[in-house]
């Protein structure tokens, strides 16, 4: 079943919260539904388009002027069943951390460090989420979705999707023509736990030891107890990403701040954390109109209630411009903005 809907409110739709609507919102089951609606109502591939899964990385500056397509495509099924390995393929509609919970009840490793990460599985392939140590990309096999060109089916396989640091091909060359409807992921029966990052090791102690069921636990805690609710102070998470400058550059800002966190990314470059940048620039707690730096964690801009996009993005600019000014690091939006 599709539904077609002009005028559609999206403030439930988005975890912002923002109070934006769209001139017409399209759900849909499945990919052969997909299809078989475009092909009877071509006029609507004219429109600019956009794929919304749970709203949770994106801030509406205005009303969009266009069709939003929500795919609520549901299952999870065993595609491949090895002695070490298992291939589960899972519909772009559901939660990512009910799937994750899934995977940790039957004792399969590979998600349990993205726990409690908001957003659908059709966002995951689309912005390679991350957290604590491990990517999506790195568990992510195959992604099949229709090609709004020519409204067939295709799929890519790991190697073809591009994946970065919190972008893939489906996020750049592919935005607006690939609709993620499913993905595989490849999971595995070993269990090569990954607890490197710092203050993991000692939740997952406190919890009685390694196994999936505390590595989830404690990284749910440590969200918890950084990350604001999007139900309680609407967010989408980190709003900028964390910069990659050369060594040498890092070098510099090593010298005159040598508790700046660094994360190496290859021989000539090193990654930033711009929640350190943010918070040392003062921003921490701090609110222009309705918007705040969230005061756990600096990366995070919150909605502290009715703030319209405007007013969160004017905030974003400031912080940015304040950062350029004191560090001459370039903060680059992770939030996509619409
Ligand atoms: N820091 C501060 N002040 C702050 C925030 C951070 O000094 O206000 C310092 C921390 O003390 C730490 C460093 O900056 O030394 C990094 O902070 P944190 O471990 O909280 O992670 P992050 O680099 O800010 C990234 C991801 C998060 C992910 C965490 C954990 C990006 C843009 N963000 O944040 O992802 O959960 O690592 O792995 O890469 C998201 O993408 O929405 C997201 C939340």
């Amino acid at each position: 079943m599709h539904e077609l809907i002009s005028n559609f409110p999206l403030k439930a739709s988005n975890t912002f919260g923002i109070d934006a609507s769209a001139k017409h919102y399209l759900k849909i089951d499945s990919s052969s539904e997909l299809i078989h609606f475009f092909k009877n109502n071509r006029f609507l591939l004219e429109e600019d388009r956009l794929f919304l899964g749970a709203g949770s990385n994106l801030l509406f500056l205005k009303d969009y002027d266009g069709l939003i397509i929500h795919p609520s495509i549901s299952g999870i099924s065993v595609v491949k069943d090895e002695k070490n390995e298992v291939e589960v393929a899972c519909g772009a509609g559901i939660s990512w951390d009910y799937f994750v919970s899934w995977c940790v009840e039957n004792g399969l490793q590979g998600a349990e460090n993205l726990s409690l990460i908001p957003g659908n599985i059709g966002a995951v392939p689309v912005q390679n989420i991350g957290a604590y140590g491990t990517e999506a990309s790195s568990i992510i096999s195959e992604v099949i979705g229709v090609d709004m060109n020519n409204l067939e089916e295709i799929s890519l396989n790991h190697n073809n999707c591009e994946f970065g640091y919190r972008t893939s091909l489906f996020k750049e060359k592919l935005k607006e023509s690939f609709m993620v409807t499913s993905v595989v992921f490849k999971l595995s029966k070993l269990h090569n736990y990954k607890i490197q990052y710092e203050g993991l090791k000692d939740r997952i102690n406190i919890l009685g030891g390694i196994n999936l069921q505390n590595i989830r636990k404690a990284v749910i805690a440590i969200r918890q107890s950084k990350l604001p609710d999007p139900a309680e102070f609407g967010n989408a998470g980190s709003f900028f990403k964390n910069p990659v400058i050369t060594k040498a550059e890092a070098q510099t800002l090593k010298n005159m701040n040598p508790d700046i966190p660094l994360y190496p990314v290859d021989s000539g470059n090193v990654k930033v954390a711009a929640g350190w940048l943010i918070d040392k620039a003062g921003w921490k707690g701090k609110s222009l109109g309705r918007a705040s730096i969230h005061s756990k964690q600096a990366l995070v801009i919150i909605n502290s209630g009715g703030a319209t996009g405007e007013e969160i993005f004017r905030l974003s600019e400031v912080v940015a411009q304040d950062v350029f000014k004191k560090f001459k690091i370039t903060l680059e939006r992770e939030v996509q903005i619409i």
